[in-house]
């Protein structure tokens, strides 16, 4: 039986922008983990070359998996064989290979609840079990090894992020060190999903791989780099995988685009550009914790990295997906309902993204002050 999965409701809030912007309302988008900055401008400057001169077509760059290569070199100290990449069209089709490549109908696979969407809806489309492990603020709403030893049956898989989607939190390195070790013990497929490596507003992630060389670790340029709409990503594979990983890709996905793969071997220099992004997303951050709980929205798990605030809204709502299209009627500003993340506690959660700029940030701010306000009088 084909499997039912469930819609990804932030798509419901950003049709529902676009529609009021086509009225002429001014609208916020902070529903959708995207950087409004567009790609580096050496990664524009390439593309344009390579538009016109290259009639492109099935390819996957040698250069770009030796840039990534290097870019782990630099960024985690790890030796990798640049034959490990697989080159995707982002970190969603990397991850439906890491699954597709590693279970059977039917195994299980544990994550953390609140967790990105697709982890619990791409393992049911793959018929897989997702084991959702509530997790809440004592381990910053992150799975913790102790959480997979009380499993019984174990599971056959791992989902990790750090920094997580929809709370931005991390796994401290000896709990992820803790984490891999148990799956290692239990041959269990442990997948690393470090897509928001490079945003963290205190210490940088730490790669799994470092603890684990034989993890699948998921990554993409649609975030740090700024290149979401270039679908561009790759899937790093254990040395003894990458043929039965390729051997998925090529049928599943052929290659990624070129002129992204292009693109993306300049973005890998563009780290001075990159880091300004950074600093404002730590600039909003900061405006954003600062203000939120003067409006009664105090319970947040401050962020250590990505770009979201996971915040609890219980207090005046249990229908977190109305609630948040009541919000952007009535302030123009959209946000991603909790729902997605947690099908339990996500009715009283919304997702705040501050991808945007610092003066977007505090356009919000303004206009959610006095809505707020109102509510927390009644
Ligand atoms: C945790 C996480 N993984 C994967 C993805 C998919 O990203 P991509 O644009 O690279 O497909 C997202 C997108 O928001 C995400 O938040």
């Amino acid at each position: 039986m084909p499997a039912i999965i469930d819609p990804f409701y932030a798509m419901e809030i950003n049709r529902l922008a676009h529609r009021l912007k086509a009225e002429g309302r001014s609208v916020i988008h902070m529903e959708y983990g995207q950087p409004s900055t567009g790609a580096p401008a050496k990664a524009i400057a390439v593309a344009h070359r390579v538009l016109d001169t290259e009639p492109m077509g099935y390819w996957e760059s040698v250069e770009l998996k030796i840039g990534l290569s290097r870019h782990y070199c630099r960024t985690y100290g790890l030796d990798i064989d640049p034959d490990r990449f697989v080159l995707t069209c982002g970190a969603s089709p990397a991850l439906v290979l890491a699954l597709a490549s590693n279970f059977d109908a039917g195994d299980r696979v544990a994550l953390a609840r609140p967790g990105y969407v697709a982890y619990r809806n791409v393992l049911k489309a793959l018929h897989l079990e997702p084991v959702e492990i509530g997790c809440d603020a004592s381990t910053r709403y992150q799975l913790a090894a102790a959480h997979l030893a009380a499993l019984e049956p174990a599971p056959r898989g791992v989902i990790v992020a750090s920094p997580a989607n929809p709370t931005g939190t991390i796994i401290e390195e000896n709990e992820l060190r803790k984490i891999a070790a148990f799956c290692r013990e239990r041959r269990i497929s442990l997948i690393s999903d470090e897509i928001y490596h490079g945003l963290c507003y205190g210490r940088p992630a730490q790669t799994v791989l470092v603890h684990d060389p034989d993890a699948f670790v998921i990554g993409s340029f649609s975030k740090y780099f700024s290149m979401v709409a270039w679908r561009l990503g790759w899937l790093l594979a254990p040395a003894g995988r990458v043929e039965r990983t390729r051997a998925f890709a090529g049928n599943m996905f052929l290659t990624a685009p070129s002129l992204s793969q292009h693109a993306g071997l300049a973005a890998l220099e563009a780290h001075d550009e990159l880091q300004e992004h950074v600093s404002v997303y730590c600039r909003n951050r900061n405006l954003l914790l600062q203000a939120l709980p003067q409006f009664g929205l105090d319970r947040i798990a401050p962020p250590d990295g990505a770009f979201y605030l996971y915040v609890d809204v219980g207090h005046l709502t249990n229908d977190s997906l109305a609630f948040c299209e009541t919000l952007l009627k009535e302030t123009g500003v959209a946000t991603a309902p909790g729902i997605d993340f947690d099908p339990v506690d996500g009715r009283h959660h919304i997702r705040i993204s501050f991808a945007v700029s610092t003066a977007e940030t505090e356009d919000a701010i303004g206009r959610l002050e006095p809505w707020f306000a109102l509510r927390r009088r009644r």
